[in-house]
């Protein structure tokens, strides 16, 4: 504990640093809320990155109670996430225009602790790595895609709860994003259609459910925000821009948990 009375407010949160992390590239005024809104997305990133991770652990060792209060904290993050667009929305076309070409082919593509977000949740696209080849962040996104997602620790419960899970799909390449399965699909079928039997399970699927669909509503608010201030421009990182991020819609990070909802 810091007894020491001299240990302040800002000694514990490291403000200095924080609040001196803020570097406008032009004398634009609304340069600043475009870097703080980034800055304080990668923030509430870390703590979803630190939640997930906790979260995959416990579901691997089939601690259900607090991996279901995590994954209730990371949709938390995300909603506060989503809010958080209106504070950008209020960034006009020509505002945006006025320092855009200061941060040259900067874009948050190169965010690696969203990239982590998506590996941890199962939408392992391998391509994404290559942006980050020599950088820090390198070695840790690599061991994420190579690492069971939160949703294989899901079916792999699943199996170990006496569910009959097909075992080529237990042991499927984990590198690749996650594809759709028959036997995890007919599992959490059984568990909707009886809740009260599975409850831990049921209420687990929930979580997920809740935290696919907050993170659905970031990347259409963060598809509808571009398209309000750039149009149809290409993206800063090379993309088309809000094609790419209109594609990336379609992501379905629990396909099964989305698709038995036809048949309940
Ligand atoms: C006016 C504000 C913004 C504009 C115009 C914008 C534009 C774009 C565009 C065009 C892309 C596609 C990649 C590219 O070609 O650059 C992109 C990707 C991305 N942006 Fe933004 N963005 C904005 C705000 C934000 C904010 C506040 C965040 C929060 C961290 C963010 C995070 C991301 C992430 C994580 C991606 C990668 C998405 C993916 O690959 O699925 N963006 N952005």
């Amino acid at each position: 504990m810091k007894n020491d009375s001299t240990f302040t407010y800002g000694n514990y949160l490291g403000l200095e640093t924080l609040l001196s992390a803020q570097h406008p590239l032009t004398n634009k005024h609304d340069e600043m809320l475009f870097i703080i809104q980034h800055q304080t997305s990668e923030l509430w990133m870390k703590l979803a990155v630190h939640e997930l991770i906790s979260a995959r652990k416990a579901i691997s060792k089939g601690d259900l109670p607090p991996a279901m209060k995590m994954l209730a904290r990371v949709s938390r993050i995300f909603e506060q996430l989503n809010s958080a667009w209106d504070v950008l929305r209020t960034l006009t076309p020509d505002e945006y225009t006025a320092f855009r070409d200061a941060f040259g082919a900067a874009s948050g593509f190169q965010s690696w602790q969203y990239r982590e977000i998506e590996f941890l949740a199962g939408n392992k696209a391998a391509r994404h790595l290559e942006t980050h080849k020599d950088k820090p962040a390198y070695a840790r996104l690599e061991s994420a895609l190579n690492t069971p997602s939160l949703y294989d620790e899901a079916v792999a419960l699943l199996s170990r709860s006496g569910f009959e899970i097909d075992p080529n799909h237990l042991a499927r390449d984990l590198s690749f994003p996650y594809s759709e399965n028959e036997s995890v699909r007919d599992a959490w079928l059984t568990i909707y259609k009886n809740p009260k039997a599975h409850w831990g399970l049921f209420e687990l699927a929930e979580k997920l459910v809740d935290f696919e669909d907050y993170f659905r509503r970031w990347r259409f608010n963060h598809v509808t925000t571009v398209e309000r201030v750039i149009g149809f421009k290409r993206g800063s990182g090379g993309t088309s821009g809000v094609n790419y991020l209109k594609a990336m819609l379609d992501v379905v990070l629990f396909p099964e948990l989305w698709d038995i909802r036809t048949e309940l």
